[in-house]
This record gives structure tokens, C-alpha cells and sequence, in this order.
């Protein structure tokens, strides 16, 4: 079979099951408006923060810069709502028709992030509890509780106020609820202590059931009552298993508060409206898989803060996006130059933010938004990054942006209806990581950066990679990858033995199936239900005072902040690495083992490895799965990416250096930003250039 035949079945195969997995109640919408360009800019704009006569400018100016969509209103619940139950939403028809106007498509955010101060006055219980029992105060944002009755009542009326006017408004194409879920946390009063506790009734059934799990005989914690049961603050001085739950049930108060909305949005817009969410990539307060399932895709704000981008810390979150509905996604809201809120507001260079919104296109994004299109004249963000100046007329980054959406513009059909696809998986298990990081044994071991660790080693060979839940289908990859699946209980041990069993390598990374579902210790030692097929063991753990030496297969360096003593168990698991001597314990100990298993293998790497290592080790796993890069070699500082579609792929090369760099292609190749047929390419800092087949 042609391996375009095989990608054209992998293909339908993998359309086929997303499909499947989708509830009746989430319309699946693509991330590609139909009719509209497939990959596009966009910017964040508050019409009510200006005169009407000043509109047309601001949306002329949009135009001019190739801008395709506006998200407006997610902060402007007091204009539209100016008093309990009277609405005035004759502007934003206004704003709406204009956009429209100049050809823009209009996002509409759910005003929730803000209520009005009319309603925080009437109705001050809505407000938020901190965890040291203060309530919040009127001013900032994020101060409703997402977990009062009342809020959530007065969220669904306006949001159903909007539905009602703008659900079948042509040029709204699709709808953003609340903002930045989760900025402002969660609310400590006693009505979400009495949800937490009904929670875990609906949960574990017996309270009996419930103390086995959370081995409660230890220092008195026997519950007899749901009602003793706390909300565990500090987090980190509580039982694991009742932390864990709490962050379970973080997940859910904001699933349900997006739930609330979103079915009041589905009683009255078009199916062909979307909904998604702005997420904070990393942000670890509730778990995005879930909180996906109700979206039509995903969506985040990429932000660099202070210095400059880091092309694997970002293309990972692009990729950790795209992962959260295995589709791809759109940046709601990005940097134009800077910030206002990190250590040092520093401007990006010239060039990055153009390289920056195109990589997030390479990894599966389909629209890039800016935030802001100009900055108030007064409020806590007047001085952030805007396209606009307190004047009303273009800023230097403007020229860019309207580059940027002219190359867009040209490059519209090569990406229409494509996507990253990939065989490499690596796993991320928001359990695990809100379990490792109440007991991390070292500080130094963090979760984001050891997946980071594997993430910039494997990226650069394969060109490609996903980034999953565990929980997902496997069946696609050649090689999955988890670097701290701290959590492995049953079932997704089983999961992981068939994907080895059909012929798949999974490789697990240091701490990996210590623990239940329950954050419980597994009665075995790690990886708990895997260690017969991998015919090894954990037989202690160290957290590393320094670097201690490592050699083997991979070479020789240094393991380091993290040592696994592992101990064979089968003559056929092979010891691939070995420590030097060190404290005695680890000295000629293995640090890594694999064993063939079913029609597949799985290995167990114990220790960190130092970069140098780490790539060695991520060259063995490439060529032991046999996955090919999806491009071909390049130089280092070039990011190659791969969208596919139905019989085209297209490439998109970024030049991450600060110097020029030459690029020779595997043949002759269309550049499509630059016009013309080569095997060569050349960029200057912050290049960027699209390849497609002639
Ligand atoms: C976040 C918010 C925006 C704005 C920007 C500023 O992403 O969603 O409203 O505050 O930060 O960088």
C-alpha cells in the first residue's frame, strides 16, 4: 500500500472516531469558518470604551491590516445590562453590522469575568472568597464565585440575553465564555464546602469507601459525617487523596459554570455557531480535557511576558492545546510587541511577532488574535501592547501585523483544511501533576519542565508530535511517550499494555505508576501494574542533592535532580543505562531497562537526564519505533512543522536565530511566501516560509 493510500485510511480512520466521540449536545464547528479564510488575524477590540464616531476608523484601520475578526463584549456586561433586567444592546447591533461592514467576523464574549457593580452591591454574596476568607472586592475582575447558585443564575440570564439577540446574527461566528476560566480561582465559603461534600458523596457512594481510599485511620482523619469533611487549605498539608479530590472538584465547578452557559447558548443560537474557551496553556487549576468535551475547539493566550519567545515552551503549549480536543485550535489572544504585567515589559523584536503567529499556524491554530487593538484611555491595562496608539493611529508593530495578514491572505488554499498529524505521542495527565506537585521530594522536579525536557528533545527529530491525554486513543502512534505518569491505575495500565501488545513503543519516564486514582500508594512497587511486562522495578527513588554520572547505550553525561534505582526481573528486559558511582546506593544500578512486549516494547528511563542525554535517549526511542521525521534535517535553529490534508501537505520553516540561515529542501519545493520554485531556502532572523509540493 501507497504510504498515501495509508495516510488517506489513517485519515478517515481518525476523522470517523473524533466524530464519535462527540456528545449530541456539542456540535462539532470547524476551526475554519466555512466561507471565510482558512487561517486568519484578529484582535481584541471594546467598542465601548470609544465614541461610536470613532468605530469606523478603528475598523477601516483593521482592515487595512488584513484583521478578519473581532472578539468583543467579554468585559462589557454594564453597558449591556446598565441596571438589573434592562438591557441596551442597540451598540452592539451597531458594532456588529459595522464590522461586518468591513468584512469582519464577530466572536462574542459571555460578559461574566465583570459583573457590574450594580450587581455586586445588590447581590454581594456573589462575590468570591479567598482562601484566607476574605471576600473580594468590586474593581478587578474574576470576583464572582463560580460556584454561588445566584452568579451562576445571573451569568445564564445575560448570556441568554445575548443568545436570544445574536444566535442567529449572520456575522457572529461563534461565541468565547467568560475569560481566562479559572484566573481568579476558586471561592472558600461555606456553600462550596457544602458542593465539595455533596461531590464526594455523589462520588465514593460510603463514607467507609471513603476512608479506605484516603486511608483516613492515619493522624484521625476518620470521617463518620460528610459534613466534617474540610476544604483542604493549604493544599499541600492536607491528605493527598482529599487534595486531589478538591482539585476533581475545581474541574467540575468550572465545568458545570461553563456547562450553565453553554446550554443556555445551545437552546438559542445556529449549530454553525461555535463555542470555545480562551484557556492559559499551562494553567493547571482544573483539568482541560474535561473542560474541553463541551467546546466546539479550543482556544488559548499566548503570551511571552518578559524576554522572548521560546520556540519549544510554545510550540509545546500550541501543541498541549491541540491535544485537549485532538483538533485543531485558534490563539485568542496574543502579544502585539508586549505586555503590562510581567517583571520587565520588554517589546519583542522585530520580526518575532510575525514568527510567532506563525508558528502557532504551523502547530494547528487557525486564527491568531491580538490583544488589544488600542489601549483605554484609563484602566489597569492603558499601557499594554496594543496595534494602536492613545492617538488613534498606527504603531510601528501595525506594519507587521498587516504583513503578516497579507501573507496569510496569499497562503489561504494551502491550508485550508489541514492539520498537524503526528506518530509521536507524549502523555499529560493533569492528575499526575497535581498529585507530583503536593509531594515533588525535590522542589527541582517540575512537572511542566521535565515534559518540556522531552518535548525539546523529541520535537526537533520528529517535526511532529502530540501532545495527549492519557485517557486518549493510542492506536495511531508508533511511539507514546510519558515522562511523570505518576498515576497509573488499573484500567489505564491495561490501556498502555495494549498499545505495546499491537506493536507500540511506551516509553515511561521517571515517578511513573507510584500511585491509584485516589493519589492512594499502588501495594507495588513502581510502575504498579506494568512491572511484569517491563520484568523490572523501582527499587528506590532518590532525589538527587547534584548530578551524578550516567552511562550506557545512550553515551555518557549526568542524571540529575531525579534517580530511579531500578532492578531487572526478567532475563529479557535489557539495562540500556547504568549509574557511576554516586551515593553508593545507585552506583552500577541500572537507570533505564527495556523489554520487547507483545508486538511493541516498553522501556522505563528512572532518571533525569542532562540535555545532551536526553537527546541521545530521544534518538533511540525515534529509531527503535521507527518514525520518520515528517521533513527532513535542518538547522538546528529552524522549527520545521507539517499541516496535512485531503492530498496535500504543506510545511511552514521558522528561523529562530538571530542570524540569516540557508535552508536546502529535500527537492524542489513551492515557497509560497516568497512566490517563486527552489531547493533552497534562505531566511533572515525570524524568517519565515511556507512550502508546498509542485
Ligand atoms: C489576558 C486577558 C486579557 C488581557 C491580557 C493582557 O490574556 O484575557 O483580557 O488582560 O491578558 O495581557
Amino acid at each position: 500500500m501507497s504510504s498515501y493510500i495509508r495516510y488517506c485510511l489513517v485519515l478517515c480512520a481518525l476523522i470517523l472516531a473524533s466524530a464519535a466521540a462527540f456528545p449530541a449536545q456539542t456540535p462539532k464547528v470547524p476551526t475554519q469558518i466555512p466561507g471565510r479564510d482558512a487561517i486568519f488575524i484578529g484582535d481584541a477590540w471594546y467598542p465601548e470604551q470609544w465614541p461610536e464616531s470613532r468605530w469606523e476608523e478603528d475598523l477601516r484601520l483593521m482592515e487595512a491590516a488584513n484583521i478578519r475578526m473581532v472578539r468583543i463584549a467579554e468585559f462589557a456586561w454594564s453597558r449591556m445590562e446598565p441596571s438589573e433586567g434592562h438591557y441596551d444592546f442597540e451598540w452592539l447591533d451597531r458594532a456588529i453590522a459595522l464590522a461586518a461592514k468591513h468584512n469582519i467576523v464577530v466572536v462574542l464574549g459571555t460578559p461574566t469575568a465583570t459583573p457590574p457593580a450594580w450587581l455586586t452591591q445588590k447581590y454581594p454574596d456573589v462575590l468570591r472568597v479567598e482562601e484566607n476568607g476574605e471576600r473580594a472586592i468590586h474593581g478587578m475582575r474574576a470576583h464572582g464565585s463560580g460556584s454561588s447558585p445566584r452568579y451562576r443564575e445571573l451569568c445564564r440570564k445575560i448570556t441568554e440575553q445575548m443568545a436570544l439577540r445574536y444566535g442567529h446574527n449572520p456575522h457572529v461566528a461563534g461565541w468565547q465564555i467568560d475569560n481566562e476560566q479559572g484566573y481568579a480561582q476558586m471561592s472558600y465559603d461555606e456553600e462550596t464546602r457544602r458542593q465539595f461534600q455533596e461531590y464526594l458523596q455523589d462520588k465514593f457512594k460510603t463514607l467507609e469507601d471513603l476512608n479506605t481510599h484516603w486511608t483516613t485511620a492515619y493522624w484521625s482523619q476518620t470521617y463518620d459525617t460528610w459534613q466534617e469533611i474540610p476544604i483542604p487549605v493549604p493544599l499541600e498539608s492536607h491528605n493527598p487523596g482529599l487534595a486531589l479530590e478538591w482539585k476533581r472538584f475545581t474541574t467540575k465547578t468550572w465545568f458545570d459554570y461553563h456547562k450553565d452557559q453553554i446550554d443556555v447558548l445551545r437552546a438559542h443560537i445556529d449549530p454553525r455557531q461555535f463555542i470555545t474557551a480562551n484557556f492559559m496553556g499551562f494553567f493547571g487549576g482544573f483539568d482541560h480535557y474535561e473542560l474541553s468535551t463541551l467546546l466546539s475547539f479550543a482556544s488559548w493566550d499566548d503570551y511571552v511576558g518578559s524576554g522572548h519567545v521560546d520556540r519549544y515552551s510554545n510550540g509545546l503549549t500550541h501543541d498541549l492545546t491541540r491535544g485537549f480536543k485532538r483538533e485543531n485550535f485558534w490563539v485568542m489572544e496574543t502579544q502585539p510587541g508586549m505586555v503590562n504585567w510581567s517583571p520587565l515589559n520588554n517589546f519583542l523584536n522585530k520580526g518575532e511577532v510575525r514568527a510567532m503567529a506563525w508558528q502557532a499556524i504551523a502547530h494547528g491554530s487557525d486564527g491568531v488574535a491580538y490583544w488589544q487593538w488600542r489601549g483605554a484611555l484609563n484602566g489597569q491595562e492603558q499601557i499594554h501592547g496594543s496595534l494602536l496608539g492613545a492617538d488613534g493611529t498606527p504603531l510601528p508593530v501595525y506594519a507587521e501585523i498587516q504583513q503578516l495578514g497579507k501573507e496569510f491572505a496569499k497562503v489561504q488554499e494551502a491550508f485550508r483544511g489541514t492539520r498537524p498529524i503526528s506518530q509521536v505521542a507524549l502523555l499529560n495527565d493533569y492528575d499526575s501533576r497535581w498529585a507530583l506537585d503536593l509531594q515533588r521530594h525535590t522542589q527541582k522536579y517540575d512537572y511542566v519542565n521535565v515534559l518540556r525536557s522531552y518535548y525539546q528533545a523529541l520535537r526537533p527529530l520528529t517535526q511532529s508530535l502530540d501532545v495527549i491525554s492519557p485517557d486518549a486513543p493510542l492506536d495511531s502512534y508508533q511511539l507514546v511517550v510519558a515522562p511523570s505518569l505518576y498515576l497509573i491505575p488499573e484500567a489505564r495500565a491495561r490501556q498502555l499494555l495494549e498499545f505495546a501488545r499491537n506493536g507500540g513503543h511506551l516509553v515511561l519516564g521517571p515517578r511513573a505508576g507510584m500511585k491509584d486514582e485516589f493519589s492512594a500508594l499502588l501495594p507495588q512497587r513502581q510502575p504498579g501494574f506494568l512491572v511484569d511486562a517491563l520484568g523490572g522495578r523501582v527499587e528506590q527513588f532518590y532525589a538527587l542533592e547534584k548530578d551524578f554520572p550516567i552511562s550506557g547505550a545512550w553515551g555518557s553525561g549526568e542524571s540529575t535532580i531525579w534517580a530511579e534505582q531500578l532492578g531487572k526481573q526478567s532475563p529479557e528486559t535489557q539495562v540500556l543505562m547504568k549509574y557511576g558511582k554516586s551515593n553508593g546506593w545507585l552506583d552500577e544500578q541500572p537507570a533505564v531497562l527495556t523489554r520487547a512486549y507483545g508486538k511493541g516494547r516498553i522501556t522505563y528511563i528512572g532518571a533525569l537526564l542532562d540535555e545532551e542525554l536526553m537527546t541521545a535517549a530521544a534518538q533511540w526511542m525515534v529509531k527503535e519505533s521507527g518514525v520518520a521525521p515528517v521533513f527532513g534535517p535542518v538547522p538546528s535553529d529552524i522549527e520545521v512543522s507539517r499541516r496535512m490534508g485531503a492530498g496535500k501537505q504543506v510545511f511552514v520553516l521558522i528561523n529562530f536565530a538571530q542570524e540569516a540561515r540557508t535552508v536546502p529542501l529535500p527537492r524542489t519545493m513551492k515557497l509560497l511566501i516568497s512566490d517563486k520554485e527552489s531547493n533552497r531556502v534562505e531566511l533572515p532572523p525570524y524568517g519565515v516560509e511556507v512550502l508546498a509540493e509542485k
